[in-house]
């Protein structure tokens, strides 16, 4: 089988595992307990605490464990958005658990707006300062966009904000770069950063908001006073300890990473341009290391990828699946592309386990594909 679908999800890293392990068995303690176990798991979830907050230069005391992005996106944005006479921005090409909350709060009398994104599916200063208005409270610009690996210079967005009256707050979800490339939190002058372990070789089912200390963010669920009463709940003791090493082993290897990533990500490229009739999403920008989508004329996606599936390889279309309506990946046709062209897109998201041999028999498979379709 060959994995190229690291964005949907990645392995667990074996040294993540074993981490993990002793939280499963022998340190089976709720880390609310003062007794000697109970101890033991608040220190690990201490520990893990600093190590993913080391990874994007943030204070441990201003992170809250969570059950993954998802969760961590509608708590950035519902616990900062308390009363309807508010505004809030986002941007067209953000993830589903950014824009579903923001759109179920439009019902609510909010008012949403969306901000549009470039051919190359970036956000720019002018046009946000164009849409925020004085009582704009909160804007969500995703980091990499998870189907493209698009980057925004969140920065240049923070520095544009900062210049103009606005005291709005700003939140990105990082899901996709954390781990992938550099990141400090203060730096990029966002207040609130949303993460997930999943995509950096830590486990399902966890991940974080970073939360500048500024920001009156206010729980989405109520219960005991658990991540300082902002994700109530007993902690998913081995799963953030998963996360902390996860974090620990990016924040080590990230440049033995990137150069691997990127090496492998150019062979991809060289070979998908000799094919006729492809083309890379958003070819001339910055993108992650790992992630090159193509637009392959007059082929459908969807067909593509259960033709790699059947010959053992893992990729992912450019659609979004609802009601078993193929529908266009609302990425792409955001960023101009038509729904014939967004519904060819296929996505590859490559890891560290890929070889240079798997993208070369992955070339081949696709270029077959595409020949015998054509013929
Ligand atoms: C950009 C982005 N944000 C948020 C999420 C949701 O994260 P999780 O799967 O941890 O809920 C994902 C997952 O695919 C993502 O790609």
């Amino acid at each position: 089988m060959i994995y190229f679908d690291h964005n949907a999800t990645s392995p667990i890293d074996p040294r993540v595992l074993e981490a993990m392990q002793p939280y499963l068995t022998t340190f089976y303690g709720n880390p609310s307990s003062t007794h000697r176990l109970g101890r033991a798991s608040r220190t690990a979830i201490d520990t893990a605490r600093e190590q993913v907050a080391k990874l994007i230069g943030a204070e441990s005391a201003e992170l809250v464990f969570t059950s993954g992005g998802t969760e961590a996106n509608n708590l950035a944005l519902i616990g900062v958005l308390n009363d309807n006479k508010q505004h809030v921005l986002y941007a067209a090409t953000e993830h589903p658990s950014v824009k579903d909350p923001l759109t179920s709060i439009a019902s609510k009398g909010f008012d949403v707006g969306l901000l549009t994104v470039n051919a190359s599916g970036q956000v720019c200063a002018k046009e946000l300062l164009a849409q925020v208005k004085p009582n704009t409270r909160l804007i969500s610009v995703m980091h990499a966009n998870n189907e493209t690996g698009v980057l925004q210079n969140i920065a240049s967005l923070t520095q544009a904000l900062q210049g103009s009256n606005s005291d709005a707050i700003f939140h990105t979800d990082a899901v996709q770069s954390a781990g992938k490339v550099p990141i400090q939190f203060t730096q990029m002058g966002a207040q609130l950063m949303t993460l997930s372990s999943h995509k950096l070789y830590g486990p399902k089912g966890v991940g974080a908001l970073i939360f500048d200390k500024s920001v009156p963010l206010q729980a989405i669920q109520r219960g005991g006073g658990q991540e300082l009463g902002l994700r109530p709940g007993t902690e998913n003791l081995a799963a953030i300890v998963g996360f902390g090493k996860a974090a620990e082993l990016a924040l080590q290897e990230l440049s033995q990473r990137t150069v691997f990533l990127l090496s492998l990500k150019e062979r991809l490229e060289r070979q998908l341009l000799a094919i006729k009739g492809i083309s890379i999403v958003a070819e001339s920008v910055d993108r992650l290391v790992n992630t090159t989508q193509i637009v392959v004329d007059g082929m459908d996606g969807e067909m593509m990828l259960m033709q790699m599936d059947r010959q053992g390889i893992c990729i992912s279309g450019g659609s979004a699946c609802a009601s078993r309506v193929v529908a266009p990946s609302p990425v792409l046709t955001a960023m101009g592309y038509d729904k014939e062209q967004a519904l060819s897109a296929i996505r590859i998201s490559l890891g560290m386990q890929n070889t240079e041999a798997e993208v070369d028999q992955f070339c081949h498979v696709l270029a077959d594909i595409i020949a015998s379709y054509r013929l």
